[in-house]
């Protein structure tokens, strides 16, 4: 987990004003880019939850972290999309970010998801919109979410407090 979290330190580029005015946004994308670093924090995220059964990542960064994790664990992946890109029948659920709003898709009936255990992983909790949404969408099937991790914290943007129930690690904290 230290050297996942040092090569994260490293390696996070940190863009002000993207999207928006005042957002300041962290790019992993030469972490991930990066072999040693993306291997220390598959191996890092890997073991916030080794129980699990499944792993969901969220679009788009959490899909390579959650494939990366999935096979690190030996179990199947879950995409967690964007709106709009999966065929009916979907399970959405809306939420707000640190910029706009948005909704989040999951199939709504190709898995049994009831009792599976589902560790949640995505690079950044900023406001924690997005982590909250695929919970709930995941609970609304029957899943038990056993963990959820994430590279990044920004903790000041206080994401922590809407994910009290469940055990939350994250590598690195701002
Ligand atoms: C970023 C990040 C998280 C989310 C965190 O995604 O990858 O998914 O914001 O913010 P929150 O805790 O306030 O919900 P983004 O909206 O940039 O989407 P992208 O992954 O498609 O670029």
């Amino acid at each position: 987990v230290e050297e996942a979290a040092l090569a994260v330190a490293e390696h996070t580029r940190w863009v002000d004003d993207f999207p928006t005015a005042g957002v300041r946004f962290a790019d992993l994308t030469p972490v991930f880019a990066d072999g040693p670093s993306f291997s220390a924090v598959i191996s890092a995220l890997a073991s916030a939850a080794p129980d699990a059964e499944l792993v969901a990542g969220i679009d788009a960064r959490g899909f390579l972290l959650g494939g990366g994790i999935a096979r690190s664990l030996g179990v199947g992946v879950l995409a967690v999309r964007k709106a709009g890109k999966l065929p009916p029948p979907v399970q959405t659920c809306e939420y707000t970010l640190e910029y706009g709003t948005a909704a989040i898709e999951i199939p709504g009936d190709s898995l049994s998801l009831q009792n599976r255990k589902v560790l949640v992983v995505d690079d950044v909790l900023a406001t924690g919109g997005t982590l909250g949404a695929t919970v709930e969408l995941l609970e609304r099937v029957g899943a038990e979410v056993v963990g959820i991790t994430v590279v990044t914290e920004i903790e000041e943007l206080g994401g922590r407090a809407r994910l009290q129930n469940y055990p939350l690690t994250s590598l690195v904290r701002i």
